[in-house]
């Protein structure tokens, strides 16, 4: 995959469970997951474009082959960007990006889905994602089930 731009001198790339994994425990509080590792499974990052090797990433994401209901679908986990690079729009550019990069890898999968975090909820009304369970406690923290079709 070539670097895309996200925003200035943030680049999206694919990236592995080792680059993000610092990430994701630090904002999530969340290791490394058994489907990581699985074939299907793309994690994606945003770094900073002065990071050449690409090996701090602000922002990361992951997705999942995991069915919705009877529907082959994607799941979403591990949206996270480090607190110090927050509110400058980095997923909200990230989330239809990589999106579209899954499709591009099976244009027969076209259903998204996760569980989103309270607080999170609103980036992902903002990508177009709706409401699909009510809120619900899991782990002693409060989510909703989301789901998009692009
Ligand atoms: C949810 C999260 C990934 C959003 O990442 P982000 O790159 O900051 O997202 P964006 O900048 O695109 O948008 C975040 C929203 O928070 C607002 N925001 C502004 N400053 C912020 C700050 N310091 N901290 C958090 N949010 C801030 C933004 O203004 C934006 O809202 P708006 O679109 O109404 O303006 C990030 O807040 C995060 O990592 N949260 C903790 C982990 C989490 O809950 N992940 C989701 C799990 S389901």
């Amino acid at each position: 995959m070539q670097p895309t731009y996200i925003i200035g001198g943030i680049v999206l790339d694919r990236t592995t469970i080792d680059r993000i994994v610092d990430l994701r425990q630090l904002v999530l509080g969340v290791g490394q997951m058994p489907e990581d590792n699985h074939r299907d499974t793309r994690h994606f990052g945003a770094f900073h474009e002065a990071d050449e090797k690409r090996q701090n990433p602000v922002s990361c994401v992951s997705y999942m082959r995991e069915r919705y209901g009877n529907l082959e679908a994607w799941r979403l986990n591990g949206l996270a960007t480090h607190p110090s690079e927050r509110g400058k729009r980095i997923a909200f550019y990230m989330l239809p990006l990589t999106e579209r990069l899954m499709i591009a890898e099976d244009e027969s999968v076209k259903s998204f889905w996760c569980y989103a975090r309270e607080a999170a909820c609103s980036t992902y009304v903002k990508d177009g994602w709706e409401f699909a369970s009510g809120l619900f406690v899991r782990k002693g923290r409060s989510y909703f089930i989301m789901t998009k079709r692009c």
